[in-house]
């Protein structure tokens, strides 16, 4: 007997497959940043998913704070300073983000050492990153099922309109590989049904990024 996933399952299942489309999709450039590439196929490649991956990130945070902080807060008071703790969280990761970008500019510029400079801001916000997410998805397992089903139903179609469409194989491709993430059946329903058809087309295109970045596909 199949058992019904309760609205706040759903909405946390799909929070860990973006964190782990984002701590994916921050390890894949650290493998490619690691080789130093020169080759400008390959540094093309790794500013691409390198902005792709900032742009996410901000877009996955502005999400949260915008979306989902309130009505945490106004279901359990008591947390309101954990709320603003990841807040201001938020705050350093687009920093660090920033920083990185800088660095990508240089890397796109042709500038000596700029693929280790990358590699090693990369390092720095990986560290806050991840940290952020143990702590965020630990706090917020215990305060969505606080909030009402018909809420968080709305705070999901919301939270789905709010995702960027860009580079929808990098999206599939880290939701599938190495295994599906959990919540992954949850999110690609949420994708519009073109990009969903796509998905063959979609996931071979990753391989294929995955190639000009210099990695085994
Ligand atoms: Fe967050």
């Amino acid at each position: 007997m199949t058992i019904a996933q309760s609205e706040s399952d759903k909405i946390y299942d799909e929070l860990i497959a973006a964190h782990t489309i984002m701590r994916r999709g921050v390890d894949l450039l650290r493998t490619a940043l690691a080789r130093a590439p020169t080759a400008p196929v390959e540094v093309d490649s790794c500013v691409g998913v390198g902005r792709w991956l900032i742009e996410f990130v901000h877009q996955h945070q502005r999400t949260e704070s915008d979306l989902f902080w309130q009505p945490l807060a106004d279901a359990s008071p008591t947390d309101v300073g954990e709320l603003h703790d990841l807040t201001v969280q938020h705050i350093q990761i687009d920093r660090e983000l920033d920083q990185l970008a800088s660095r990508l500019d240089h890397l796109e510029a042709g500038r000596e050492a700029a693929a280790a400079q990358a590699l090693r801001d990369l390092d720095v916000v990986r560290q806050t990153l991840s940290d952020h997410l143990d702590e965020e998805e630990s706090l917020l397992k215990a305060l969505f099922p606080m909030l009402e089903p018909a809420l968080i139903r709305t705070l999901r179609t919301a939270a789905a309109r709010c995702a960027s469409s860009a580079r929808p194989d990098l999206v599939l491709g880290l939701m599938s590989e190495p295994t599906p993430t959990i919540g992954y059946t949850s999110m690609l329903s949420s994708i519009p049904f073109p990009a969903r058809a796509l998905r063959p087309l979609l996931i071979a295109r990753f391989h294929n990024r995955k190639r000009k970045l210099g990695l085994a596909a």
